[in-house]
């Protein structure tokens, strides 16, 4: 699913298609070239607000026609749409210390080894990304072992042919900039797209890998998966998360409309966090065909998507980077020691996705 453009094999004018064009970030032609280039404006007035809805529901018990508050006995009120059933939206699920925690993980440990990302194709598995994109790092490709340069595996990565890649400190890369490829670690850190957790996800095959190495998701993200799934659960029966996948956005960054439908069981919900810079989330019907319904999703938020809305189109066709849209505040303040000026760095410009299925 997540092949060079998921949208992009359906005939151009699908409803779905449409919509995502509408939110799509496209640039004014700005006259002069000195001017900074400014975000088109788009009308978001159509976006439902489930932030906004929760507040109204909470002071006086009003909902917007469609929405309904699903009663569960969960400690904060969770919604639905009236013609979406399967569907869950929990605003602001998730503690601001929820989020830095989840936030860290997946700039640091999810992309680790065994676990595969969008990167692997290309140099191999790659140790302590983030790390060196911090210092700075260098990735530098050398030819195997007949240079004589460095005969010492561990140390680096191979993507099975005769190029290895491994990090250097800038001014050494410089100098073997002349002869081999090079390639800064902060580049890399910002063309980051996935990582899969647990199973792992075979992207050419399109299903599974069961045989790939993988380690489990770690328990913690397992335990808040299982309680945030609750909600869409048949009763006494209890969410199992075996595999996750987590994308990384950048301004501009699009997940074109697609359905998630590899995996065996759709009674199953899949258990959805948003984190950092706020989003526009598209919910279709079956069809491409079928007019989606535009939402915010913002840092916290978790949305479920459980039976009959397991088999609708969905995608996110635009992040806000700016002050005032994207709404990260609270958690700039977080990032705000000099250790995590990085994680900062990271977040004032993306979004990240988990999301968890069984
Ligand atoms: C997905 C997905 C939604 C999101 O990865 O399959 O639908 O909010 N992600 O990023
Ligand atoms: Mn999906």
């Amino acid at each position: 699913m997540y092949g060079s453009d998921r949208a992009g094999d359906d005939a151009e004018r699908t409803a779905f298609r449409k919509t995502e064009k509408k939110y799509k970030l496209y640039y004014e032609n700005s006259k002069s070239t000195k001017k900074k280039k400014q975000p088109k404006q788009v009308d978001l007035s159509e976006v439902l607000d489930f932030k906004s809805i929760s507040e109204s529901f909470n002071q006086n018990g009003e909902l917007p026609p469609g929405v309904v508050h699903v009663n569960c006995g969960f400690d904060r009120p969770i919604f639905g749409l009236e013609n979406r059933p399967g569907f869950y939206f929990i605003p602001g699920a998730l503690t601001l210390d929820e989020q830095c925690t989840w936030i860290r993980e997946s700039l640091t440990n999810f992309p680790q080894p065994p676990n595969r990302t969008n990167h692997n194709v290309i140099y191999g598995p790659i140790s302590n990304l983030f790390v060196a994109a911090k210092e700075g790092k260098v990735f530098v490709e050398e030819e195997r072992s007949d240079n004589g340069l460095d005969s010492e595996p561990s140390a680096s990565v191979s993507n099975g042919d005769s190029h290895r890649w491994k990090f250097y400190e800038e001014d050494i890369a410089r100098s073997r900039g002349k002869t081999c490829k090079t390639v800064p670690a902060s580049v890399l850190l910002r063309k980051l797209r996935w990582s899969t957790l647990g199973l792992q996800f075979d992207w050419s095959n399109r299903n599974y890998a069961v045989s790939l190495p993988h380690n489990k998701i770690p328990n913690a993200l397992c335990r808040l998966a299982k309680r945030m799934a609750e909600p869409a659960m048949p009763i006494g029966e209890e969410f199992r998360p075996e595999a996750a996948i987590v994308n990384y956005f950048g301004s501009g960054d699009t997940l074109g409309g697609h359905l998630d439908d590899m995996e065996a069981d759709w009674s199953k919900p899949i258990v959805s966090m948003s984190f950092g810079c706020k989003a526009i989330f598209l919910l279709g019907g079956k069809s491409r065909q079928d007019e989606p319904l535009a939402m915010f999703l913002r840092s916290g938020d978790v949305v479920l998507m459980a039976g009959e809305a397991r088999e609708c189109f969905h995608g996110v066709p635009r992040i806000f980077t700016d002050e005032e849209n994207a709404e990260i505040t609270p958690l700039e303040l977080r990032f705000s020691d000099e250790d995590d000026r990085c994680f900062l760095d990271y977040i004032r410009t993306s979004r990240i996705n988990i999301n968890i299925r069984q």
